[in-house]
């Protein structure tokens, strides 16, 4: 890994920016303690030990959409693994007196940085770089799954004060480089396609899920039924047309009949039932791909897991996951609860993501801004 770590500077008495991420569904009004809590916590500790003063900087939703909000609740559940203040401020006298104020090992979280139009709108001359960097030491970064934007918090405040990454941010790094993205398998599945898309022009994709279904369609195939589904799907063939060719597909699929499986050849549809895995064929043929596989990148279940009958497809092929010798990344959160409900432990995966976008720009081979950044001081 290019970028230095927290090894490599002393912090005792010094301010200390960290940005995590901690941006997690939004409920009913209530944030969840989703995982995003946990991983900047050893970070967070190390440098209390270390008698730092903290301030960590963090985002939640967008301005204008429905999971956009104020930090008050993240403060509230962050404190359950470290003690912090909040401070509902994150440029103004309030926030300012505060960082002047911490004391060496105390913790202080602002509040949601994408308040400020500027965190969009990164440059060394802006009101936010201006206002908080003069007050600190040392940047550090904690938040991969964020490194894909280029905003203030993620990239100006790394130009401009000696920084480094955080333990998170470190192993997922370091996770990341022990793949070679063009000897990688890809195995692309899940319901959401624009996840997806990026990864589509690498060189070994296999496809499963709805996804599959949908890069099925953009071959030229009609599900029948299934197509009603798919419907708010559909946006994306024009998209994933253009670099299905080289990509497998199923060669079966699973639908409901009476409330039972029934496997179906690729050649028995159109067919007027729901589908809900792949089939038999497809995975003999996937596990195959996977036994000779030198890296492997998953993303998204094979089918429908709620229901036993149909995590067939998904629990054979992350059993073959598991049983490999290919270093394996695993990402997206249902995945993550796949290999839960199917009592998969996860030490045999390689390394498990919790970013969304940013680890699909990194596996799609694109520069990460934040990451440049980190590398480039
Ligand atoms: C994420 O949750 O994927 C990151 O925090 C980035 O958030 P964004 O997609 O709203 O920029
Ligand atoms: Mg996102």
């Amino acid at each position: 890994m290019k970028a230095k770590t927290l090894d490599d500077f002393s912090f005792k008495g010094k301010r200390v920016i960290v940005r995590v991420d901690l941006n997690s569904e939004i409920i009913d009004g209530k944030v969840s303690l989703s995982e995003r809590f946990l991983a900047p916590v050893k970070t967070i500790k190390e440098l209390v030990k270390k008698k730092a003063k903290i301030v960590l900087l963090a985002h939640q939703g967008r301005p204008g959409k429905d999971d956009y909000s104020n930090l008050e609740q993240h403060a509230k559940l962050l404190n359950k693994y470290v003690k912090l203040k909040f401070v509902p401020d994150v440029i103004g006298e309030k926030a300012v007196n505060a960082i002047k104020s911490l004391k060496d090992g105390e913790v202080l979280l602002l509040d949601n940085v994408r308040g400020l139009k500027e965190e969009f709108e990164p440059s060394k001359d802006n009101i936010m770089a201006k206002t908080l960097a003069p007050l600190f030491d040392y940047y550090v970064n904690d938040a991969f799954s964020n490194s894909h934007r280029n905003h203030t918090s993620m990239v100006t405040f790394a130009q401009m004060l000696p920084s480094c990454a955080g333990r998170d941010l470190e192993e997922e790094l370091t996770s990341l480089e022990k793949i070679k993205i063009d000897d990688c398998l890809f195995i692309l599945g899940g319901s959401k396609p624009e996840d997806n898309l990026l990864l589509l022009k690498n060189k070994n994709v296999i496809t499963c899920g709805i996804f599959g279904q949908v890069c099925l369609i953009s071959k030229g195939y009609n599900l029948g039924a299934q197509n009603e589904f798919l419907k708010d799907k559909l946006q994306y063939v024009p998209k994933i047309k253009e670099s299905v060719e080289h990509v497998e597909t199923p060669v079966d699929l699973a639908v409901k009949i009476d409330g039972k499986r029934k496997d179906l050849k690729l050649e028995e549809f159109p067919s007027k039932y729901e589908i809900f895995d792949i089939g038999p064929e497809t995975m003999k043929k996937y596990v195959e791909k996977i036994k000779n596989a030198k890296g492997i990148f998953w993303k998204g279940t094979a089918g429908y897991c709620e229901d036993e009958q149909f995590s067939v497809g998904t629990k054979t092929l992350l059993k073959a996951v598991t049983g490999s010798k290919a270093f394996s990344i695993l990402g997206g959160g249902h995945t993550t609860t796949a290999l839960d409900r199917m009592k998969i432990s996860k030490k045999k995966i390689g390394h498990i993501s919790l970013s969304g976008g940013a680890l699909v720009n990194y596996m799609a081979g694109e520069k990460l801004p934040a990451i440049e950044a980190l590398q480039n001081v």
